[in-house]
């Protein structure tokens, strides 16, 4: 039975965690939704890192297409999907940058790789082909020789202040139940939508 009476977060850690635990593959994994240039909507999966003040993170290049398109609208959507479970979580709201200091510290706890991989990406601008790409890490890998990497000035994070929670759980027959709390000053508005 669902608990109205708890907060939003509590839900959803509960059932992050829950997640974590039976195994459910990728189960940080969310859609994320926004809408860029020209009012055009694009989603993709990207990792949520945890709750950082009040938000739910993620980290990309801020001249991703995402980045893009949070700079000129930044509403936007996430979605996690446990199929295990049928259970699904929609969390709407605004997306804000994180800090460079915590920028920095999300990026020391990367793997090698993971922080070359941030210099050599320009994450989502056309490149010429495979090779092109494999060059650029390659020099990279050579100039951070035997040093720490740097977090570039281009990669960070974001956090999503939610507005919405949607708590939707998959009932026979079509007759689901969806749960939601609405942001309301310091208050949640909380009830429930037809399946
Ligand atoms: C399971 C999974 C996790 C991903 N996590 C991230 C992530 O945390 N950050 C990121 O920038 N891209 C992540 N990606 C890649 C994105 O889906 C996407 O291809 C990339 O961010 C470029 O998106 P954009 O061009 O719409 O900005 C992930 C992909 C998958 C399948």
């Amino acid at each position: 039975m669902f608990d109205f009476g708890l907060d939003p977060f509590v839900h959803l850690e509960r059932l992050l965690l829950d997640a974590k635990n039976r195994g459910e593959p990728e189960y940080n994994a969310m859609a994320l939704a926004t809408v860029g240039a020209g009012q055009r909507p694009t989603v993709r999966i990207v990792y949520f890192k945890g709750l950082l003040r009040g938000g739910l993170s993620f980290y990309c290049n801020y001249n991703s297409l995402k980045g893009k398109s949070i700079d000129l609208n930044n509403s936007v959507c996430a979605n996690f999907y446990y199929p295990t479970r049928w259970e699904q979580i929609r969390i709407a709201g605004r997306a804000y940058k994180l800090t460079r200091e915590e920028n920095e510290a999300y990026f020391k706890t990367r793997p090698r790789l993971s922080q070359l991989g941030a210099w050599a990406s320009n994450q989502s601008a056309e490149i010429p082909d495979r090779e092109y790409f494999q060059l650029r890490l390659e020099e990279f890998e050579k100039s951070f020789e035997g040093q720490e990497i740097p977090c570039p000035e281009t990669w960070g994070g974001y956090h999503l202040i939610p507005e919405e929670f949607e708590f939707w759980f998959g009932r026979d027959g079509r007759l689901h139940e969806r749960f939601v709390y609405q942001s309301e000053g310091s208050n949640w508005r909380r009830f429930m939508r037809s399946p």
